[in-house]
């Protein structure tokens, strides 16, 4: 064989075989099967307006569901619904003003929600975000503890009595990322803490994403249909505080190319816990079970009963610390 044609045959071998192998990604990461009509349900779902809850959002409505697009921002959120209604006229798309980082935002929402729909089915804590420098809510608690973890707390506990009366849905959108290096660090509960030396990032967002499933297991002891996921590494708005050099993008391309699923494929974690029943006496979020690739996976932390129990005391401590 001439040394050309090996030069011509070893790159071509390369690229098929790593497109081979992200075929075979693709089918374990898996598609949600069921398809009945939604019609008559109320789904919540939280930061809807770009990434895996604008798919969740859109799959539901198409659905003949009614979305209540829980967003900061309401111009996004026209844009978003203007972009679905290009696709599927079925449903109703509601668009209502959350910001969970402010908790004047969050009384307002729920009261809307107490007022409007207080027989929602479902209520898809999805909003989130990480960040690389210091950012905090306006009750000035760092944004990955104030925004992922306390600002849908206060939300489920403004709709507490509706969730209860209506065995109302809470699905968590949490992360793996809650097996690394994460801990509910009580000390600094609430306080931005830099990145260790020697580490890439800061722990704050990987901590919040563990009090997300504690909030889930938590909420599952205490009787609520909740459920917790996974959406796995995602093309997304999400890493729009990262800053990646461009030799990043030339290092990490192929590897990131076999990992990242779109967002509609990583939604279908959502629309999964929001659509099946899931839970069972030994699989649920108590017993550390969470949805990843759209089935049911054992976390490899062993959860602390009593971190649990104190993180949400602290969490209803300092809900009550801003009350009027
Ligand atoms: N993408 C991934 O690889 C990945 C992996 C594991 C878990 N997750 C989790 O998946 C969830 C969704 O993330 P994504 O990937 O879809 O990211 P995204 O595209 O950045 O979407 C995040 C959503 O949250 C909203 N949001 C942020 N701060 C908010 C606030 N203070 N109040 C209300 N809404 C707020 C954003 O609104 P704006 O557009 O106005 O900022 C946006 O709608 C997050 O909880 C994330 O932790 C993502």
């Amino acid at each position: 064989m001439s040394t050309s044609l090996l030069y011509l045959l070893i790159p071509v071998g390369v690229g098929a075989g790593i497109y081979l192998i992200r075929k075979l990604r693709e089918l374990q990461w898996g598609w949600v099967r069921n398809n009945f009509s939604l019609r008559g349900k109320v789904y919540i779902v939280t930061g809807s307006n770009t990434g895996l809850g604008y798919e969740t959002a859109k799959a539901l409505v198409a659905r003949q569901a009614t979305v209540i697009m829980a967003c900061r921002n309401m111009e996004k959120a026209s844009h978003a619904i203007a972009k679905i209604r290009q696709k599927t006229s079925e449903g109703e798309l509601i668009p209502l003003e959350l910001d969970l980082a402010s908790f004047e935002s969050i009384h307002k929402f729920a009261a809307e929600i107490k007022a409007k729909y207080p027989t929602f089915d479902c209520l898809i804590n999805n909003a989130g975000l990480a960040m690389q420098t210091p950012q905090y809510t306006k009750e000035n608690y760092e944004v990955h503890f104030g925004v992922n973890h306390l600002g849908h707390f206060l939300l489920v506990d403004l709709l507490k009595d509706n969730i209860k009366n209506n065995s109302a849905r809470v699905v968590v959108v949490s992360s793996k990322m809650h097996e690394k290096n994460a801990k509910v660090d009580f000390e600094n509960l609430g306080k931005w803490v830099d990145r260790a030396r020697g580490d890439r990032f800061n722990n704050l967002y990987n901590n919040s994403k563990l009090m997300n499933f504690y909030f889930a297991r938590e909420l599952y002891k205490k009787g609520y249909d909740a459920h917790v996921l996974c959406p796995g590494l995602c093309h997304t708005d999400f890493f729009r505080d990262y800053n990646p050099k461009w030799y990043h993008y030339v290092l990490f391309s192929p590897v990131v190319w076999l990992m990242l699923r779109s967002a509609k494929q990583g939604a279908q974690n959502i629309i999964h816990c929001a659509t099946e029943n899931i839970n069972t006496a030994e699989k649920n979020p108590a017993t550390g079970y969470y949805i990843a690739n759209v089935k049911q996976t054992k976390s490899k932390v062993a959860f602390d009963d009593l971190v649990s129990e104190r993180l949400w005391k602290e969490s209803v401590r300092e809900i009550n610390e801003h009350k009027k």
